[in-house]
């Protein structure tokens, strides 16, 4: 199996709210991302303040973070070649305005303020948030029959 890269995503309150959970991992099941971690996590003040560090000086920042904690968040671990940059790919622009048509965030949402997922979008990022929302024995590796059809040999 080639090399392979790790990426968080958190699917947002509204995606919960909008029942579009499901919709959204479809997406990456498809493209042949692995799953190897999920689970529903309740964020809190302080890991907001840790995550969203870059936008305490922006205007939204209190709003950003009150919507993140309206319900539980999805977290998810997962796995592929160039899978932080593929990821973004599928999730498409912060501004669903600006997004192409075709990604998760322009067919799904219309606001960036409600646009349904996060992704990380460095490798220091995907490391640092993957250590933020998930303890190793969360993480897991197996191998699935489809991975030399997927990843290659
Ligand atoms: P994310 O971190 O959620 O994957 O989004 P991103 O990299 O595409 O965008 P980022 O600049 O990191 O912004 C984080 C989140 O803050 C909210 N935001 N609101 N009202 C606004 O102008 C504004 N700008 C950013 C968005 O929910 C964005 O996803
Ligand atoms: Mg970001």
């Amino acid at each position: 199996m080639p090399d392979t890269q790790k990426t968080l995503v958190l699917l947002k309150p509204d995606a919960l709210q909008r029942d579009l959970l499901g919709e959204i991992v479809i997406r990456f099941e498809r493209k042949g991302l692995k799953i190897v971690g999920m689970k529903l996590i309740r964020l809190t003040d302080d890991l907001l303040d840790e995550h969203y560090a870059h936008h305490v000086d922006k205007p939204f920042f209190a709003s950003l973070k009150k919507f993140m904690m309206q319900t539980p968040v999805v977290g998810i671990v997962l796995e592929g070649i160039n899978a932080i940059d593929e990821v973004r790919k599928i999730v498409g622009s912060t501004n669903p305005q600006e997004a192409d048509a075709g990604t998760i965030r322009a067919d799904f949402s219309m606001h960036v303020g409600s646009n349904l997922i996060h992704a990380s979008d460095t490798v220091e990022n995907a490391q640092a948030e993957l250590k933020r929302f998930f303890s190793d024995d969360e993480i897991f590796q197996y191998d699935k029959i489809t991975d030399s059809y997927v990843f290659g040999d």
